[in-house]
């Protein structure tokens, strides 16, 4: 077995997609090391699903901070202590600085509730609903400093039906979601997934579209 590739999960709520990875490494799935789980929020359920799993957590408490960039800078101190391959945004419903993102350019990625670069930031269920789409869907992306704008890597849609409420999106776009960040996680660590310079490969081809994930 090649080593494992290292990660830092950074949450801020249930931590659904941290336990699908969770789940992908215990059973085999996925080769990958959790070093830390870190949360903005106390009270964020993933923390208590990652105690269960024996991960080590941090709460750096948003509240505490009156400034972006000095919370910016105890996040960055604390995962240049541990030096993971990657940051992984599972859920973490704050925006970094860029002074952020540079210190670990091309090791971000974020999982993001909509078809990008479509709904970017919030609500995108409701404005997608409001907007009488008919498909709706799940990217995961390579984070810049602009928001919700990094290369996407794979992407997954599905129908949004008539009648339709916040929480049938919701729950169809999150069971594809489980499956897709422990999915490009894998690709990651088995290399067949690359980011250099900020481009990503896949196969050793420049990666020109999204990868559609098949479901
Ligand atoms: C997920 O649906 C994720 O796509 C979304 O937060 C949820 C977290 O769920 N992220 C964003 O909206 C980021 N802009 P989880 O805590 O159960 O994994």
């Amino acid at each position: 077995m090649t080593k494992p590739i290292t990660l830092a999960i950074l949450i801020s709520g249930n931590g659904s997609n941290l336990q699908a990875i969770i789940e992908a490494i215990e059973t085999g799935q996925l080769n990958a090391e959790i070093k830390a789980v870190v949360s903005n929020n106390p009270e964020a359920y993933g923390l208590v699903r990652a105690t269960r799993h024996n991960l080590h957590t941090w709460v750096i408490n948003d509240q505490d901070y009156n400034s972006r960039k000095h919370y910016d800078e105890v996040l960055r101190h604390y995962l240049e202590t541990i030096d993971p391959d990657y940051i992984v945004l599972a859920g973490f419903m704050r925006i970094l600085s860029p002074g952020f993102i540079d210190a670990f350019e091309h090791r971000i990625l974020n999982i993001h509730p909509s078809l990008l670069p479509a709904y970017k930031g919030l609500n995108t269920y409701q404005r997608a609903l409001d907007n009488a789409e008919t498909q709706h869907g799940v990217s995961i992306h390579l984070v810049t400093a602009e928001l919700d704008a990094g290369p996407i890597i794979l992407q997954a849609s599905y129908a949004v039906e008539a009648g339709d409420r916040v929480e049938d999106l919701q729950r169809r776009g999150i069971q594809l979601e489980h499956q897709m960040f422990p999915q490009v996680l894998s690709w990651l660590s088995d290399k067949r997934l690359t980011i250099k310079e900020g481009q990503v490969f896949y196969d050793q081809a420049l990666l020109e579209q999204p990868i559609q994930f098949d479901h």
